[in-house]
């Protein structure tokens, strides 16, 4: 398959800092990659790169073979910290996400938002304000947000962070059927080693700074593509999931 979003050898110096040294890496077209490591080894410098946010010293990111230098509605971020508008409804929310769509109709975005509010379970929230609902309830928002802008691309740094457990698997099994619905092509970092098997397609394992790719794990080949609350119970899933937490530990340190 043809790499679709490629990290081209990145360098990134903050100052005296090098966060990212040489970091080469290919991503698949529609394919569900997570990223783990050290805090502070430059998981976010590298998804801000990736969202056009910021620019490497050295090296570049593409999307489709174009370099990425500037924020595009093709690459929806969705962050820890809820983003949502407190003026706005959950409707509006989410209509707000296709304010540059030019090429949409009223009618259009409105249907677009009807089918993104159900497809994250919100129809029933639509008129509501985001200070009136749960902070999972925010995070469907914003997912709901960056989809219905039209976003190939998913870039979610962290954004079960701050969820209840239940919420957070919930919002688990929801996501991987959204990916396999809508055919999207996701980043996704988490410091959480089950959230990272359950939800991967794909692990990839960075060092301490600056970033390195340490482990490249193919988690589809051994997990399948298809994950219910069922999968969590696999040995499989727990062979996986020892993996992955002995790599962390081994290569770098206990530091998560
Ligand atoms: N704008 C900036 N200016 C200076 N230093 C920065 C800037 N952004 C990030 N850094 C530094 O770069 C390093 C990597 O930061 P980054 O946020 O990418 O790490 P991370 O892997 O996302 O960590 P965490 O898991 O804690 O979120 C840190 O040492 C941080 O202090
Ligand atoms: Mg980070």
């Amino acid at each position: 398959m043809q790499d679709y979003l490629q990290f081209d050898n990145i360098t990134k110096v903050f100052g005296p800092v090098n966060v990212v040294s040489r970091t080469s890496l290919a991503i698949e077209r529609t394919q569900f990659v997570v990223f783990l490591g050290p805090s502070g080894c430059g998981k976010t410098t590298l998804m801000r790169m990736a969202g056009g946010l910021d620019t490497p010293t050295e090296g570049c990111v593409r999307l489709d073979r174009e370099i990425i230098d500037k924020p595009d509605r093709r690459r929806g971020m969705v962050f820890q910290s809820y983003s949502s508008f407190p003026w706005l409804t959950v409707e509006g929310n989410i209509e707000f996400g296709m304010r540059y769509r030019t090429d949409l109709t009223k009618e259009e975005k409105t249907a677009r938002t009807r089918h993104y509010l159900r497809l994250v379970g919100l129809e029933d929230f639509a008129g509501a304000y985001p200070n009136r609902i749960s902070g999972g309830m925010r995070q469907r928002v914003a997912i709901a947000r960056s989809l219905a802008a039209g976003s190939d691309v998913l870039l979610m740094d962290e954004p079960f962070g701050a969820l209840d457990a239940l919420t957070r698997e919930r919002l688990q099994v929801e996501l991987r059927r959204i990916h396999s619905r809508e055919k999207k092509t996701i980043i996704f970092v988490t410091h959480d080693v089950e959230e990272a098997v359950f939800l991967a397609d794909r692990i990839i394992v960075f060092s301490r700074r600056p970033a390195r790719v340490v482990a490249d794990i193919d988690v589809a080949a051994r997990l399948g593509t298809d994950r219910t609350l069922e999968s969590r119970e696999l040995p499989e899933f727990f062979a996986l999931r020892n993996h992955v937490l002995h790599l962390i530990r081994n290569e770098t340190g206990d530091m998560m």
